[in-house]
């Protein structure tokens, strides 16, 4: 392995191969905390160049390959297992905006770059790249690609799978694919781009992107509306529908438990009402009219809402910063869970309709079970997806409750089937739920999703023990 990583230090340069353990020690453990590995070393090639040739190298040696951007996924996908063989690829040295084209309405970044820094990149440009989530300050584009990431505005204009128009990808033997294209159409056989969109590194390392970019609103504002139950937020969300259209570009729903924990760990933030309410719904418009017309639509939706007694309390934001600190609550959610101690995460989505029914009948099967575990709900309720968190009951120590992972999983993801919904709604299998999903996807979908992985990585080095 010595000869090995001396080719490794040829290409990328000796500082950029890592293997002192303080060196490596960020990229071996996830965002969470949960799960630790090793690795060989841990190589951070400076572009696309250097990634096929490194990856070229580990094919030839049959050394594992594990790709990382910002190491904030939440489902161990991104640290390797604790073999010590597999090599990190750290792709966060590939960081250049490569071209704007406003009027493809298109970006081409590197994979490596920050989220953030593509948002500001498309606004210096007059344009919007709407993709939205709490770890924007660190995910990268590659790591968005890779898990397919959702977040809070694919209400209006989808997921990642839908915002990527063309990619560039090295293959696990060292090939580079160039597929950068940027056009909406393109029917031209197998869509490759797609198939490593949501792979999670299992088919190939994205080196690049083309994404897509949309006009600025001219104007976004957000609400906050109090509720009594889940059932009052999906019927809000009907009317909101109707009444906004496109304009509506987010639906979050919060739990009473889940601002609690926000305001507990965070004192500076406050939340702008008197009382406590059971739910909350946070909305927001992006309005291509004006400021006056989104206050007014937000206003009338809220005033009809009261009238119809499904909102108890509500508030409109008034300035930009209002409305930022009214999202902060909802993006401080993760944060103040995860300060609160362990818990058991779910990522689930159900068909809309269903949304009050199975969180009804999910509750009481896991108080039967579990008796005094405190259900953490909240999501994006506009694309029926929820984070369906399980915490210990009070004075019982989180350790000794995750210890009954499994079977709380069971239950939730029971429920989750029995509904028609899915188990990873946006934040991939990884090698959290790589298990997992083989209770629920058909024999047909599984062995057709072995072909793809024995046919594009036959030597089975990329990302090995995640999603399959
Ligand atoms: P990493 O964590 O580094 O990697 C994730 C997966 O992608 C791994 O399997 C890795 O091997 C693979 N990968 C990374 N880069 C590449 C590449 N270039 N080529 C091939 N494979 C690669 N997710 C959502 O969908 N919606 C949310 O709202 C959301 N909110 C979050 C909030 C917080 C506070 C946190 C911590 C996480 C949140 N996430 C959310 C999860 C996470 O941010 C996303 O999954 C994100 O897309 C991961 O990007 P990353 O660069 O950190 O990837
Ligand atoms: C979110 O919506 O905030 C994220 O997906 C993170 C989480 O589930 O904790
Ligand atoms: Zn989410």
């Amino acid at each position: 392995m010595t000869d090995f990583l001396d080719r490794c230090r040829a290409l990328t340069g000796a500082n950029h191969v890592l293997t002192a353990a303080d060196d490596m020690a960020p990229y071996l453990t996830d965002w969470r905390g949960r799960t630790t590995g090793n690795a060989l070393a841990v190589i951070r090639p400076a572009d696309a160049n250097e990634v096929a040739a490194i990856v070229k190298l580990c094919a030839d040696a049959r050394v594992p390959v594990v790709p990382q951007g910002g190491n904030t996924g939440l489902v161990a996908g991104s640290v390797p297992d604790r073999s010590g063989t597999a090599v990190v690829l750290s792709l966060k040295r590939l960081n250049r905006i490569r071209a704007i084209d406003p009027l493809n309405n298109t970006i081409t970044v590197d994979a490596g770059c920050i989220l953030e820094e593509v948002q500001n990149a498309a606004t210096a440009a007059g344009r919007l790249f709407p993709l939205s989530l709490a770890a924007e300050g660190s995910c990268t584009i590659g790591g968005n690609l890779a898990t397919n990431a959702g977040g809070t505005a694919v209400l209006r204009y989808g997921n990642m799978r839908e915002l990527c128009l063309g990619l560039e990808v090295v293959t696990p033997q060292g090939e580079k694919w160039d597929g950068l294209r940027g056009l909406r159409k393109d029917n031209t056989g197998y869509d490759l781009r797609d198939l490593y969109i949501g792979a999670e590194g299992t088919l190939g390392i994205i080196t690049g992107a083309v994404l897509k970019l949309f006009p600025q609103p001219k104007a976004c504002l957000t609400a906050l509306a109090a509720l009594r139950t889940q059932d009052d937020a999906v019927a809000l969300l009907a009317s909101a529908q109707a009444l906004c259209g496109a304009a509506l570009t987010g639906f979050e729903l919060m739990s009473q438990f889940s601002l609690a924990l926000v305001t507990k760990h965070f004192p500076d933030m406050r939340l702008p009402f008197t009382e406590e309410h059971p739910q909350y719904a946070l909305l927001e418009i992006s309005d291509s009219e004006s400021e006056e017309h989104a206050t007014a639509t937000l206003e009338a939706l809220m005033s009809e809402a009261m009238e119809r007694d499904l909102v108890t309390d509500a508030v409109v934001a008034s300035s930009i910063a209002q409305s930022r600190a009214l999202w902060n609550l909802r993006e401080h959610i993760t944060l103040a869970q995860a300060a609160e101690g362990k818990h058991i995460k779910h990522d689930v989505s159900i068909p809309i309709s269903d949304i009050g029914r199975f969180i009804g009948e999910t509750d009481n099967l896991l108080a039967q079970r579990f008796p005094g575990c405190r259900m953490l709900v909240f999501g994006h309720l506009g694309d029926g997806n929820l984070h369906y968190n399980v915490s210990a009951p009070e004075g019982m120590n989180d350790a000794q409750f995750i210890e009954q992972q499994e079977a709380v999983n069971r239950v939730v993801h029971d429920s989750v089937h029995r509904f028609a919904g899915s188990i990873s709604a946006e934040h991939g299998l990884g090698e959290l739920k790589r298990d997992e999903i083989r209770r629920y996807k058909s024999d047909t979908e599984l062995r057709l999703m072995g072909v793809i992985k024995q046919a594009l990585d036959p030597l089975g080095l990329m990302n090995p023990g995640k999603v399959l």
